[in-house]
């Protein structure tokens, strides 16, 4: 008994004494680890200025020419590694996404709110994801594809003849789809006071969070709390009504293992937030290559009045069904060109959640990392000719993790189907019935923080005779 009480107490310090050494030799040896290459800048500031001086796509394509794939700079108070190989975006986002958590800024958390899906890894993250895919997967948007349509051809019926801003237009086109796809047909009661409020909150999402009377973040703040109270309204009607919708919304309900009303609204003006700018810059910059590339913009209007033409001679219903949206294959080619071309996320945020080695360098703990996408689809050796237009280059399929619009991994973008249909959808009546010319330079891009063509894309909107 004795002796079995003195081996097994030997045995366990054994075993301590053995497990830190180790640990010993593993965290000498990754902090022997070289950094990546590159420069860090001066103390604090780092090298913030140098890529806000210029176009940020410069800035990174430069220092990509000099150190490589993988290297270290500091920007914003925070160093960073920067990765821009398909290879390194996959360990990243994919086979070691558990050693890589999301990171925003705090004044973006505030705003959007701490439980939204974007700020959270492991089991709730996953719960979410599950509800909002069971909202966004092709099953679940099959039915609103004609809710989808009344909302184009009003939009485009409302700009005829007129001059307009593309990006702002868009805006509100991609804003009453995502409320749709959320709130459902419901989504026009409550739409205006809906867009009032959130287009008082975006205003702050890039402001000091200085939460005082009169700041952009206080009147941010204070439209966000009338936000929850309009949604708070939403789900109390339709508990007492106990009405059972497939929408995001009656996904968020639904769930067995509830969700609290705050973490229902977080998400539901999380979802507008990603769902929303993202969507009107991808529409904005096919209206811009479609302009300029004049016999692309014949071919993807040849396919879509086939469509028409089609129904005509089946002497079917005019309005386009899920399966129309299946036979757009050049329309598509056009917007996977222009997700590549625009590359509107240009990279995304993580940040090392302990010490991290990669290809012999070291990504320590804290740090964060951006997989660099714009650069990954601009890389001469995957896309030849990266800076020409040419969707036809999409009649082969990219190679795995080179194409990455939607991002990868466990945080990628739930809502790509969505956003996919509703450009198809507008681009159908768009090319089949309007004619558009840009009005003034179009040649610049402004970041802000989606790359956009310069002012928003002011054009004219005519209807064919
Ligand atoms: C063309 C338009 C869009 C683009 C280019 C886009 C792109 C992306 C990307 C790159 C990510 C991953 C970010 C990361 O890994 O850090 C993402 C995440 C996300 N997107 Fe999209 N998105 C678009 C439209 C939409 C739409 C229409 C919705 C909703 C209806 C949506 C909802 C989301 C959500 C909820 C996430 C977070 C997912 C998570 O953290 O698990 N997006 N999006």
């Amino acid at each position: 008994m004795e002796f079995n009480f003195m081996f097994y107490s030997f045995a366990s310090f054994f075993l301590i004494f053995l497990f830190r050494c180790l640990f010993k030799f593993f965290k000498s040896n990754s902090r022997e680890l070289p950094l990546p290459p590159g420069t860090l800048g001066w103390p604090y500031i780092g090298e913030t200025f140098q890529l806000y001086s210029q176009n940020p796509n410069v800035f990174f394509a430069s220092k990509q020419k000099r150190y490589g794939s993988v290297f270290k700079t500091h920007i914003l108070g925070c160093p960073c590694v920067m990765i821009s190989s398909p290879e390194a975006a996959k360990f990243v986002l994919v086979t070691r996404a558990h050693l890589f958590k999301p990171t925003f800024p705090a004044s973006k958390e505030r705003m959007l709110g701490k439980q939204a899906i974007f700020f959270h890894q492991g089991e709730y993250h996953a719960k979410l994801r599950k509800l909002v895919l069971r909202a966004f997967m092709p099953e679940a948007i099959k039915s609103i594809v004609s809710d989808i349509e009344s909302i184009a051809k009003d939009s485009l019926q409302s700009l005829e003849g007129r001059e307009i801003t593309t990006f702002l237009e868009m805006k509100t086109y991609t804003f009453n789809v995502a409320l749709l796809s959320i709130f459902g047909k419901d989504e026009v009661l409550y739409r205006e006071d809906l867009k009032r409020c959130y287009y008082i909150l975006e205003k702050g999402y890039n402001s000091m969070p200085i939460n005082l009377p009169g700041t952009l973040f206080n009147k941010s703040m204070k439209a966000r709390k009338e936000l929850a109270q309009i949604l708070a309204k939403i789900l109390s009607t339709r508990r007492q009504m106990k009405l059972d919708c497939n929408d995001l919304l009656g996904s968020f309900m639904g769930d067995k293992e509830g969700l609290t009303d705050e973490q229902i609204a977080d998400n539901i003006i999380g979802v507008i937030f990603a769902a929303r700018d993202t969507t009107a810059s991808v529409l904005t910059w096919i209206i811009k290559y479609l302009g300029e590339n004049l016999s692309v913009l014949q071919a993807v209007t040849n396919e879509q009045e086939a469509i028409v033409r089609g129904k005509e001679k089946c002497g079917e219903e005019q309005t386009l069904t899920w399966a129309d949206t299946r036979k757009m294959p050049i329309t598509s080619r056009v917007i996977q060109e222009t997700l590549r071309v625009a590359s509107i996320l240009s990279f995304t945020f993580r940040e090392a959640v302990q010490d991290v080695e990669y290809e012999g360098y070291l990504i320590p703990k804290g740090w964060k990392v951006l997989p660099l996408f714009r650069n990954i689809h601009h890389n001469p050796e995957i896309f030849p000719d990266p800076e020409k237009f040419d969707p036809s280059r999409f009649e082969a399929a990219p190679k795995p993790n080179t194409f990455l619009p939607f991002g990868n991994g466990t945080h990628s973008c739930p809502g790509n189907e969505l956003a996919k249909l509703e450009i198809m959808v507008l681009l159908h009546h768009l090319t089949t019935k309007y004619r558009w010319s840009m009005v003034g330079a179009n040649s610049g891009i402004q970041y802000g923080p989606f790359a956009l063509p310069q002012n928003g894309l002011p054009i004219r909107l005519t209807r064919k005779p």
